[in-house]
């Protein structure tokens, strides 16, 4: 009996395996289009796909991330500046997009830029602190997807965006969860959307990993800022003992970052180049092992890990 289910667990997994190795033909024909390439997980997808002969339109959101990054791949990589919060720039590229695709399409269109900060306890922010983060990692992802869809439908291509495991446990105050929920969400429904016309979307969930966005001294400095600002009545309610504690405890996060950014951009190339992609890729083994497993404990128990392992302002006091 238990030779049998092993034996078809094996099987399973044999199969998925071969399943997943199918490659999308002519990639050196396809067009990918990746959103804030000045540094990360959307730097590294580029040189990778450029290494690997895709054509790719890397967005980023300075002059000099694009010219660095120019400067380290091959002539068929462009660069164009977009800053997903402004609409104008938006449909300015996406007209440079349908220049450079022409009929084919655009077989990939990579959600990828996002921000981190403000980042702090809920009751510490106002609502432009909310609004800054879901500008860029919400919104931009749906505007920049809306105005590239004609494209990718063109193409019977991808949609990849990226999330993160913060979009399946909401371990963070601040817009940052909420953004990642939300870019969950919309993915899910658009996905379903466009399964009849022949476009596939992935989500990315990384963990915890050493980019930009988890820089400690930018966190210790945002925190302290935010700090700063707040009424008298929270600083009462929650002391500045606690704030030391927090900024002790974000210190301690950036310890657990890993540093082999491949892991992620890793997922994101297969959601690209595979015949039959994922709907979903966890990135990082704190995501696999930790995190992704806890999102599905009951919510009580959830509560109780994290109270025990974060700083509370009533044991600071
Ligand atoms: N690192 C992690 O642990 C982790 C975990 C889960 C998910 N993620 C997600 O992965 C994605 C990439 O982040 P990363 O970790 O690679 O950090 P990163 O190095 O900071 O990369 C993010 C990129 O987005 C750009 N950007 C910021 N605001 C933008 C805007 N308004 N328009 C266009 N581009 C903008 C940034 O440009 P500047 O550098 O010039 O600001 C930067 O190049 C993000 O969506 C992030 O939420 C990261
Ligand atoms: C790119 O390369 C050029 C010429 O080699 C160099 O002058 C320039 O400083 C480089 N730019 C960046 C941002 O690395
Ligand atoms: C997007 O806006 C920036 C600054 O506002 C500008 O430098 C850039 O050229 C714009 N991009 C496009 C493609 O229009
Ligand atoms: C990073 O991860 C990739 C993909 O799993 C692996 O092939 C590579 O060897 C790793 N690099 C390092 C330096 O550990």
């Amino acid at each position: 009996m238990w030779l049998y289910l092993m034996g078809l667990i094996g099987l399973y997994y044999l199969l998925r395996w071969y399943r997943e190795r199918q490659v999308v033909s002519n990639l050196r024909d396809k067009y990918i289009f990746i959103t804030g390439c000045d540094s990360g997980f959307g730097n590294l997808l580029a040189r990778q796909l450029d290494l690997r002969g895709l054509r790719v339109l890397a967005g980023c959101l300075t002059e000099q991330g694009a010219e660095q990054l120019r400067n380290q791949t091959s002539n068929r990589l462009e660069t164009v500046i977009l800053d997903v919060t402004q609409t104008e720039n938006i449909s300015t590229v996406t007209q440079w997009v349908k220049e450079r695709v022409g009929d084919r399409g655009l077989w990939g269109l990579v959600n990828n830029a996002g921000i981190a900060l403000p980042l702090a306890p809920n009751e510490w922010m106002t609502k432009q602190d909310f609004m800054k983060i879901l500008d860029v990692n919400l919104l931009g992802v749906i505007e920049v997807t809306l105005s590239l869809l004609p494209l990718v439908r063109k193409a019977k291509g991808r949609v990849v965006n990226v999330a993160s495991i913060m979009g399946r446990l909401s371990l963070l105050g601040g817009g940052y969860c909420i953004s990642k929920y939300g870019v969950e969400a919309f993915s899910d429904s658009l996905r379903r959307e466009l399964f009849p016309f022949g476009v596939k979307v992935a989500v990315i969930e990384p963990g915890f990993f050493k980019t930009g966005i988890t820089d400690k001294e930018k966190h210790v400095q945002n925190l302290r800022k935010i700090w700063d600002q707040t009424s008298p009545e929270v600083k009462k309610a929650y002391n500045k003992k606690f704030l030391d504690s927090y900024i002790k405890y974000t210190g301690t996060m950036d310890k657990m970052c890993e540093s082999n950014l491949s892991l992620v951009t890793d997922c994101m190339e297969h959601a690209l180049t595979a015949c039959y992609p994922r709907t979903r890729y966890s990135a990082g083994w704190d995501a696999k092992l930790v995190y992704l497993p806890m999102s599905y404990l009951p919510t009580a128990l959830v509560d109780t890990m994290v109270y025990l392992n974060s700083p509370s302002p009533v044991k600071a006091q």
